[in-house]
């Protein structure tokens, strides 16, 4: 195909705060994003990955000088720590963008003043309460805390007053044009459930958005109004405009925009669903295929974040593993779409059986045989087999798969995949013996079909990982003395077949470390989990003690940390004809803004309990795992609140 006739594909990840390091969290968006770039590469599409650092703001401003240097000195400073890390991932980005960048500056401006001019944007006073760690406006109907701040229910900090002049975006009257948005488009917002709850909150009503501050410095002037600079989030969110050179170079905007793919975490879904189609159709531009908001790594059960303290920082597992058993690890553990607890237990776990153990000694154990039976080379092959051709055909019905689940962006569905036909790979040559056959020199042309059919379905192996671990994935294709760089081959064009045995197959060299776990855990020490005992099932109960539960759908309507504990929420549900007040020891799991929108099952004639100090005049119903944490079934339909539920 020539180059200008391929399909396009843009991707990009959230463009990272400069007032700290890189952590896990950072490098798991980024490390998806370039998984599915790889992938798409693979599939034959003009791929453009996009990555940066967003570095105006109140966030930067103060982090800055509470280290005593300039806001651009850190920015500098940690750039360059995003882009080493990147360089040790493997991340394969086409532009990395920096919001301080002047060209970007300069079309932030115009894109401000066209909406000016166009009388979407308008002055005013704000008044409000402002979260600086998120850069974000509360909305009214967070309480006021009796010490006259409000608490952050995103990230639990506490939030100031702001009262200053400011311009206003005519949020509001894209109200309707949203919900048309996301009724049309079904996959604007992924997976389905975040969708869900960006359509509860639009559907709420959306108020007028500040995008200036006259107490902001560190921030893109406005236009003929320089005592205001542009609000963090109207600056950052226009990047991916502008990392594409919407004014800088036109050949690739119009390449390439639409972006198909915003990849985000959850904690910016609404910035990303709703504020930024909104600024989009105000000026005028298409609107992205999809934005695809993943879950958390948690530490310890709550979010991993540098203002939290409890991140992890890649490089200690770098420099002990290298990269591809940390993006192995991270893109197989957990569906793209949930949260996920980092362990160092579950990544030497992971590790060990699935890289060292079934991937890395399939190679090693075939390839030293190839090596010693036919010095790399195979001589007479004989026919296949019907337990040979099942090998083929296996891997016929598992690429239509791999294809499929890395389409949907669901890679570790893509991998578990890719691991069950390694698995029937192992099987197979334990099936057939190979080294008993090699003690008899009759059986040499069966022997030789053996491992040329192990060989021939490693190498589609290391073809469908490259997407994940590109490293590995080309070693062992060139043990497999494979001529054609592998993302210069095109994945439909994958065959089994395509492995001509007339090469010469190297000798293979360890591909991954075998993680020594006292070395590795020395530096976390850990507090052994607990086993708890199994529920016994209890005694019988009558059908008419049973109907005197009053089990209700009760709908979500706000939620909140109580404050100064790690486990309660409170909410206020919707029962059908009132709305009562709940608390729940949910908050391990479950953070507030996930919550508003749900539906649950709740009780609602238990005698009301009183939990630190709060009346809780419901219980919800929830799955307690076996490490305490509770996991609450919601219904994905849309059933009204108060429905009975027996
Ligand atoms: O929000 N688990 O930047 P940020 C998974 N500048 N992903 C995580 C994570 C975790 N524990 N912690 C962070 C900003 N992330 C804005 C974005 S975009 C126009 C502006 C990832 O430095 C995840 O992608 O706080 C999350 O959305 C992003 O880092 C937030 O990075
Ligand atoms: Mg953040």
């Amino acid at each position: 195909m020539a180059e200008n006739s391929k399909q396009t594909f843009y991707i990009t990840t959230p463009i990272y705060y400069v007032n700290d390091i890189p952590h896990i969290g950072h490098a798991y968006t980024t490390i998806i994003a370039d998984a599915i770039a790889r992938y798409k590469k693979l599939q034959g599409f003009d791929v453009f990955f996009l990555t940066g650092t967003d570095e105006h703001g109140q966030k930067i401003e103060k982090s800055a000088a509470a280290r005593g240097i300039t806001p651009i000195e850190l920015a500098d400073q940690v750039v360059g720590r995003f882009k080493d890390l990147w360089e040790a991932l493997d991340i394969d980005y086409d532009y990395f963008i920096r919001t301080t960048q002047p060209q970007h500056g300069t079309e932030v401006q115009s894109l401000f003043a066209k909406l000016k001019d166009k009388g979407d944007i308008y002055k005013g006073t704000y008044e409000g309460y402002y979260c600086v760690s998120d850069e974000n406006f509360l909305s009214e109907d967070v309480p006021l805390e009796t010490k006259g701040y409000k608490i952050c229910p995103d990230c639990g900090k506490k939030a100031n007053k702001v009262s200053e002049e400011t311009y206003f975006f005519k949020l509001s009257a894209y109200q309707q044009a949203l919900m048309d948005l996301y009724a049309n488009n079904p996959t604007f917002v992924r997976p389905q459930s975040r969708m869900n709850e960006i359509v509860s909150f639009v559907k709420r009503g959306l108020k007028d958005l500040s995008i200036t501050r006259t107490t902001v410095k560190w921030g893109i002037p406005v236009l003929d109004d320089p005592e205001h600079t542009v609000y963090v989030w109207f600056d950052a969110l226009h990047n991916y405009l502008t990392g594409i050179g919407y004014k800088r170079d036109p050949g690739l905007y119009e390449r390439y925009w639409p972006a198909d793919v915003h990849l985000i975490g959850k904690d910016i879904l609404r910035f990303h669903a709703v504020f930024w189609p909104a600024f989009l159709m105000a000026g005028g531009f298409a609107l992205p295929k999809t934005v695809f908001g993943h879950g958390w790594w948690l530490k310890d059960k709550t979010k991993m974040s540098k203002s939290k303290g409890n991140v992890l920082d890649p490089h200690t597992i770098l420099d002990s593993f290298g990269t591809d058993p940390l993006r192995y690890f991270l893109l197989r553990e957990i569906p793209v779409g949930l949260d996920g607890n980092f362990s160092h237990e579950g990544f030497i776990h992971r590790v060990n059986s699935d890289l060292a153990n079934d991937l890395g000694n399939l190679t090693q154990r075939l390839l030293t045989m190839i090596q010693n039976y036919f010095s790399g080379r195979f001589t007479d092959i004989e026919e296949e087999k019907e337990t040979d051709i099942k090998l083929r055909t296996e891997f016929e019905r598992a690429k239509e798969k791999i294809i499929a689940f890395y389409d949907d962006l669901a890679i570790n569905r893509a991998l578990e995949e890719i691991w069950a036909y390694i698995s029937t790979v192992n099987r197979y040559l334990a099936d057939n013996e190979p080294w008993i056959l090699a003690k008899d020199e009759t059986q040499k042309p069966r022997l030789a079909r053996i491992l040329y059919q192990a060989a021939a379905a490693l190498r589609t192996i290391a073809y469908c990982l490259y997407p994940v671990i590109p490293t590995s994935s080309q070693k062992i294709w060139s043990l497999l003395d494979e001529k054609q760089a592998l993302p210069e081959r095109c994945f439909a064009d994958l065959e089994f077949s395509g492995f001509d045995p007339n090469r010469i197959l190297q000798k293979p060299k360890p591909l991954f470390p075998r993680v020594n776990l006292k070395d590795f855990l020395a530096e976390e020490p850990k507090s052994q989990p607990v086993k708890k005992e199994k529920e016994k099932i209890m005694d019988q109960v009558s059908f008419d003690e049973f109907k005197r539960m009053d089990l209700r759908v009760a709908e979500i309507l706000e939620a909140e940390r109580v404050e100064g504990t790690e486990k309660l929420i409170k909410m206020r549900v919707d029962i059908g004809d009132e709305v009562r007040q709940m608390v729940a020891g949910i908050a391990t799991t479950y953070s507030p803004k996930d919550l508003v929108g749900k539906k649950l099952i709740v009780i609602v004639n238990l005698k009301p309990a009183v939990i630190r100090g709060i009346e809780s005049q419901a219980m919800l119903l929830a799955a307690v795992l076996p490490d305490d944490s509770a996991l609450i079934p919601f219904f994905q339909e849309d059933i009204p609140a108060g429905s009975k539920v027996r």
